[in-house]
């Protein structure tokens, strides 16, 4: 059973597949409106969510599918101390597909182990998040019509922002990608993720804490939220969460063209100030992440043949 627990579940070449399909989507949705009739996506969220989660939910109502989810981590059997297995095993007697959002590291793939449908990682732990990147990897291609030579931005909470783990590998796969991580100290990129992913595949990248200094080589800036609830003590978050505020002025050095991207919720890292100006993409990501979700739900149900 094939379930996506890390982009790099997918190839270079299946990416490439769903991007067709979701602007297939976008181009005629009629054509799509009935693939799903009578099946059921199950979203299981023991985190908070709002955009994964209604967007998983407006995909398969979009696909003419149904969903049936459960209203709270505190009010389902977890609260119980039911295992993450029993529960996949369980919800996959009810529904044809799961999308899963878990606090811990590695969960996805232990319910994927257990469940007997397609299991969709929606965000475990600080590790990755692999629909978000199916989102912004629409976005990229949609603005710059390519995945090759770019030089990437990523600004923020690099270590604990599990976008921008899933983000990075997957744009390692692309010929001419450089990459400019913008942290502080306390939040850089995870090592094994510079060893493992960078390092690994000769990727150019430097590390830095100036935001300004870096701004006038990117074509892409990603911003990303201090990721609060992956502190473990409030005095370190308060003091790192408003490492980078985003403002007009900020950007007077950016490309023209320049992309801002950001997985939101956005906190303080981008004045609203910046919502006008024509390079700022983050809403746009957010129709692109539906569109996405559609194309790899109706994938995965066709290679499990339910669809
Ligand atoms: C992200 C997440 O949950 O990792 N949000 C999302 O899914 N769009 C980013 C975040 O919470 O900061």
């Amino acid at each position: 059973m094939r379930s996506i627990i890390d982009i790099l579940d997918l190839s270079p070449a299946e990416i490439g597949e769903l991007i067709a399909t979701a602007r297939d989507i976008i181009d005629d949705p009629a054509k799509y409106a009935e693939k799903c009739r009578g099946k059921k996506l199950a979203t299981l969220f023991f985190e908070p969510s709002t955009r994964t989660r209604m967007s998983f939910e407006a995909a398969m109502y979009e696909l003419g599918g149904n969903v049936i989810s459960m209203a709270s981590a505190a009010s389902s059997s977890a609260a119980k101390g039911e295992s993450v297995a029993d529960t996949a095993r369980v919800i996959s007697c009810y529904a044809d597909i799961i999308a899963m959002r878990h606090p811990k590291e590695g969960a996805a793939l232990v319910a994927a182990n257990n469940a007997t449908v397609p299991v969709i990682n929606a965000g475990d732990g600080g590790h990755c998040h692999p629909t978000q990147t199916l989102a912004d990897l629409l976005t990229i291609h949609r603005e710059k019509g390519r995945f090759d030579d770019l030089t990437i931005g990523f600004c923020g909470d690099l270590k604990f922002g599990r976008t921008v783990h899933s983000l990075i590998n997957a744009m390692s796969r692309y010929p001419g990608i450089r990459f400019v991580l913008i942290s502080p100290e306390e939040l850089k990129v995870p090592s094994y993720v510079k060893k493992d992913v960078l390092q690994k595949n000769s990727i150019p990248y430097v590390q830095t804490t100036d935001l300004e200094g870096a701004m006038p080589d990117l074509d892409i800036l990603y911003m990303t939220r201090v990721q609060k609830e992956r502190f473990f003590n409030e005095e370190d978050y308060l003091r790192l969460k408003d490492s980078y505020i985003l403002t007009p002025e900020k950007l007077k050095n950016a490309k023209p063209d320049m992309n801002i991207l950001h997985p939101l919720p956005r906190v303080n890292e981008i004045s609203v100030k910046v919502d006008d100006d024509p390079r700022a993409c983050y809403f746009k990501q957010v129709l692109n992440g539906k569109y996405m979700r559609m194309a790899l739900i109706l994938k995965l149900l066709k290679e499990a043949g339910t669809i």
